[in-house]
């Protein structure tokens, strides 16, 4: 990939779509408009509290990162989206219950206002999910045209320059990579006759690519993450990441495995369980939508600790990922690991960790980093998928030769790095050699 020439200006306003406004979704909205407001304080988002250290560092430059890339402000941002529930988003921030009613009053107007768009649905992909603010068509391929149409009017109401998308909607059942999914021609077709291989996240996806809309799935679906939609996008111009927001638990192993392996301390064993009892739980409750999850999750430490490598540490692992819907406990999700480890000589030792975190407090910013980078990679011409986003997801998309990288700390880098080199500063290697000469 060359570096960009040119990175267009962000002018004008820029459209945030979410199909899905549930938790995850309203407890975006309504955090960007408070911190518009001036009541609260964007907390998590890189690109709203980073800085980015430039050259070397006796310079002293580190600007904040809004500062050095050109990012579209927070003013002119509008939102939008789908969902199965015809809830308009105060409704469904109340229901979702992450946020005090006394932070939704502050913005209730603003909620209010943002009314879901009919969904493109299908019981079949969500086995838990009755709704019924749902779209009508013959085939698949009519109900995505039916989402291009949906873009194009929320972007003339809204007099926008620019739209993005991020699926915030729910986890769908475990798909396998299909023939159907190997070339756009094939994929089309697909839609046309409703293959049961084409899940609904995968309509939007397709509408938002064919749109020029950059797109982020942030569930663990495959939906942008095969071979037709990834080679749509490049054709198309479009920045394309996934898969699965990278919060709570797995925030938490890709942030210290990185430093069990750095350390060569070996493992025998990672016992993750939760209890969460939001409507993404329910979902999550049936096994079909679990085994996506579930995949998505296991995946992080075989890649971070590279057993093959080294088979005396890392060679048996029993790592088990455990997720209970507990309806008390609503968003407010607890997440217990049991790391068995071992040190010098092979004595074991175990570490407990109890994570009482907030999922959608987690997850909110993300959606507000990711929909502003995308719409910053695709002024600066960027496409297909990205991979320097990979620090914000649990099962990062890369190039098919490639294994995806999930050290949370290599991702940081590569993030900045990527900033750095789009700005056409020098990277950053942290050999630091010079200031010993
Ligand atoms: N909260 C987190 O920390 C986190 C982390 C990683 C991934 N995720 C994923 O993000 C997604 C959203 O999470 P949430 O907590 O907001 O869930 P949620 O259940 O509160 O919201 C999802 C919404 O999507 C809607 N929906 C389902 N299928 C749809 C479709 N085809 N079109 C339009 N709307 C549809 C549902 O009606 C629901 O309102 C889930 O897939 C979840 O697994 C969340």
């Amino acid at each position: 990939m060359d570096r960009p020439v040119s990175i267009a200006a962000p002018k004008g306003k820029l459209g945030i779509l979410t199909p899905g406004m549930g938790a995850v979704s309203t407890t975006f909205m309504a955090g960007v408009e408070l911190v518009r407001k001036g009541e609260a304080a964007p907390v998590g988002s890189l690109t709203q509290m980073g800085t980015i250290r430039l050259g070397k560092r006796t310079e002293g430059r580190s600007p904040k990162i809004k500062d050095f890339v050109r990012l579209a402000r927070l003013g002119d941002l509008v939102f939008g989206g789908w969902d199965v529930f015809p809830d308009n988003a105060y409704e469904a921030a109340t229901k979702a219950g992450v946020l005090d009613s006394k932070d939704i009053d502050k913005v209730a107007k603003f909620l209010k206002n943002i009314k879901p768009m009919k969904a493109a649905f299908d019981q079949n992909y969500v086995k838990k999910l009755h709704g019924t603010n749902v779209k009508k068509g013959k085939t698949k391929f009519d109900l995505a045209e039916q989402i291009r149409e949906d873009i194009r009017n929320f972007k003339k109401k809204n007099k926008l320059n620019r739209v993005v998308m991020v699926w915030c909607g729910s986890t769908e059942v475990f798909l396998k990579p299909d023939p159907v999914h190997a070339d756009l021609q094939s994929f089309e077709k697909a839609m046309q006759t409703n293959h049961p291989a084409i899940a609904p996240s995968m309509l939007y996806a397709y509408a938002a690519i064919s749109e020029e809309v950059p797109f982020a799935n942030g569930a663990p679906n495959l939906t942008v993450d095969i071979p037709a939609l990834e080679e749509f996008a490049k054709e198309r111009g479009v920045p394309v990441v996934g898969k699965d927001f990278k919060t709570g638990q797995t925030l938490l192993k890709t942030i210290l495995a990185p430093g069990f392996k750095a350390r060569m301390l070996g493992m025998n064993g990672w016992f993750s369980t939760n209890i969460l009892g939001n409507r993404d739980g329910e979902v999550l409750d049936d096994p079909g939508s679990f085994k996506t999850k579930e995949e998505s999750k296991l995946g992080v430490l075989e890649y971070i600790l590279q057993p093959k490598m080294y088979p005396q540490l890392y060679g048996k692992i029993h790592h088990k990922v455990r997720i209970n819907y507990y309806p008390p406990r609503g968003d407010n999700k607890e997440g217990w690991d049991n790391i068995d480890i071992f040190g010098w000589l092979g004595y074991p030792m175990q570490i407990k960790v109890d994570f009482l975190c907030r999922d959608s407090i987690l997850a909110a910013p993300i959606v507000l980093d990711l929909a502003l980078f995308l719409d910053l990679a695709k002024r600066a011409g960027m496409r297909g998928i990205q991979e320097w986003l990979s620090f914000y997801f649990k099962s990062p998309m890369c190039a098919r030769e490639l294994y995806p990288e999930h050290d949370l700390f290599i991702q940081s880098m590569k993030l900045k790095n990527t900033l750095r080199w789009m700005m056409g500063e020098d990277l950053i290697t942290h050999l630091g050699s010079e200031y010993y000469d």
